[in-house]
């Protein structure tokens, strides 16, 4: 049983300060731990000096990552260089990108999440004619704007939300908005979802973004792991659990053998999936107790 980290760029004998707890947690737990740099993988894309500390096993092994996000040819370079050693990643490139990417992902949640579409940008240059014909299908519905990965959820009024469809000036502002905070870390394209109203738990105490009813669940070889608390912030409601079965169901037709998929309840007290992610670098929230974690990684582990 392997558990891939990061090492700590300012010494490399030691694991990413970040991950210290995950480290320590799957140590206990009886996993043998390894260590790459992620800055030789993802700045230099040098894949054989990046892994240089890990040594070929005799026999062909499984090993989970859990580190920061890699973009789909990063986490390629990463699973190559790993296969000549004999260590084979729990997803295949293809199943990694299936959760790590939004419109690879639409396809297994379609039924169950927000109505979505999307469209590639080059070079931070946004077609807005494009955009505006595309968005045409949401009518005069409230969007939010993110990007293939991830949003700007911090800056939920101007570089998120967009109150209605049909405000173009709006449109306009927050999609250029996002695309200036994202800058070069833009992640392919724009990704623009219909805004369903959650059920609201608090307002965060720093951005102010509101706080919904959100909880991320782990899914390990077809199996639950567990359901957590999204947010640190706010009161769950202990007598309102999520409906685990449905969402079980649906877990079973996505390919990927290590995901995290969170889900919200809407006001309207509907559940919803709002995104996956690779389980490998989907973030455990801090309250999460690493070492019951690993222990549930451990029993569901696999051969
Ligand atoms: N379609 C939607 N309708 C309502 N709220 C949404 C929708 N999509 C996202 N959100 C809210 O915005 C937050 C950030 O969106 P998310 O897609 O998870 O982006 P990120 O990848 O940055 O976490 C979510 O946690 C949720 O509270
Ligand atoms: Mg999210």
């Amino acid at each position: 049983m392997n558990i891939l980290f990061c090492d700590n760029p300012f010494d490399n004998k030691t694991v990413d300060l970040d991950y210290q707890d995950e480290f320590t947690a799957a140590t206990h737990n009886g996993f043998k731990t390894h260590l790459f740099s992620f800055e030789n993988l993802t700045q230099d894309k040098n894949a054989e000096f990046a892994t240089r500390k890990i040594k070929k096993s005799d026999s062909l092994q499984k090993i989970i990552y859990r580190g920061w996000m890699l973009k789909p040819h990063q986490y390629s370079l990463l699973y190559n260089v790993l296969s000549t050693k004999n260590y084979k990643l729990v997803n295949s490139p293809t199943e990694y990108q299936n959760c790590h990417y939004l419109p690879d992902s639409y396809k297994f949640i379609s039924g169950h999440t927000p109505k979505t579409i999307w469209l590639t940008v080059g070079n931070q240059q946004v077609n807005y004619e494009q955009v505006f014909s595309e968005i045409a299908t949401f009518g005069d519905s409230p969007l939010i704007v993110k990007d293939f990965v991830k949003s700007q959820k911090h800056y939920w009024d101007t570089a998120c939300f967009i109150p209605s469809a049909t405000e173009k000036e709006k449109v306009k502002s927050v999609v250029g908005k996002f695309v200036e905070l994202q800058n070069t870390d833009l992640n392919e394209g724009l990704v623009i979802r219909e805004f369903i109203e959650l059920n609201d738990l608090t307002i965060h105490s720093k951005s102010g973004m509101p706080l919904k009813q959100e909880y991320r669940l782990f899914f390990l070889n077809g199996q639950l792991l567990a359901c957590y608390d999204y947010w640190e912030e706010g009161e769950y409601f202990a007598d309102d659990h999520p409906p685990l079965v449905s969402f079980k169901k649906i877990a079973k037709n996505i390919e990927s053998n290590f995901f995290s998929m969170d889900i919200a309840k809407t006001k309207n007290g509907d559940w919803i999936i709002i995104e996956l992610g690779d389980g490998q670098v989907a973030g455990l929230p801090d309250k999460v107790d690493r070492l019951q974690f690993y222990d549930l990684v451990r029993q569901n582990y696999g051969s």
